[in-house]
């Protein structure tokens, strides 16, 4: 892996503009030439990041979902920065938005939140289990199709994830205020069967996913979910 001196990354962010913060400053850039730099901070000694730094991680699992047909973004340089403590990965921005931008936009994002059920399914049942699911992190490409840009943390398992895994990835979406308003407006009921009817389970499992997003206690507005199961 490459190592950058200070000197190397200053040059590299000269101009950038910053994309996102973390309480270190900021964590993704937007270089002049189009480029996100994305950091990743070490974390303590006994974190899992030690073993295989984040950035890795991120550069394989983009290879990963390209491989498997899913959309991603193409990394360009990994990269250790000891000045900063911490590792980057540089890689061209994509053409589009996160469906999450779109939310000033009601027509293109109740387009973009139509299909978002079917996407689900495709990666669930394909057993991609992308934890960091949220709109802001779904980017809709200038061609309408579908972009996951913060990859770190996704697993990937030999069969369809589970149902907790399904409903994790669901109430994660719905645990951040502005994706929960924007799924509502667009109709929870219609997301949610849409979601059910191709997500490939058995009666039984979809009894089961069903049972558990109508009692969720974080969310008592899916108690009114209806869907018949057969
Ligand atoms: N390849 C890309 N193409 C277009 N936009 C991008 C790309 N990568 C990042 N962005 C933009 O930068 C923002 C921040 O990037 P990213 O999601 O990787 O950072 P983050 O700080 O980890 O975000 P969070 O933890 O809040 O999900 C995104 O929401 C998106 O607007
Ligand atoms: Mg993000």
């Amino acid at each position: 892996m490459d190592s950058l001196s200070q000197l190397e990354f200053e040059q590299l962010v000269d101009g950038a503009k910053a994309l996102a913060y973390s309480l270190r400053g900021p964590r993704v850039y937007l270089t002049t030439d189009h480029k996100v730099v994305k950091i990743f901070r070490q974390k303590g000694w006994m974190s899992s990041n030690r073993l295989l730094p984040y950035a890795l991680r991120f550069e394989r699992n983009a290879n990963r979902l390209k491989a498997m047909g899913f959309s991603s973004v193409t990394v360009e340089k990994v990269a250790k920065c000891r000045h900063l403590d911490s590792h980057l990965v540089v890689y061209p921005l994509l053409p589009g938005e996160t469906i999450r931008e779109l939310a000033d936009r009601p027509a293109k994002q109740q387009y973009a939140l139509a299909r978002l059920p079917g996407y689900l399914c495709k990666l669930h049942n394909n057993g991609v289990y992308y934890k960091a699911l949220h709109l802001g992190n779904i980017l809709m490409q200038t061609d309408g199709s579908f972009a996951l840009i913060d990859i770190h943390w996704t697993k990937f398992y030999k069969r369809p994830i589970s149902v907790n895994n399904r409903l994790g990835n669901i109430f994660n979406i719905l645990g951040y205020a502005e994706d929960h308003a924007s799924l509502a407006r667009y109709g929870l009921n219609r997301f949610f069967v849409d979601y059910l009817s191709c997500c490939q389970l058995d009666e039984k499992h979809k009894a089961i996913l069903l049972g558990k997003l109508r009692n969720s206690r974080s969310f008592p507005e899916l108690k009114q979910l209806l869907y018949t199961t057969s």
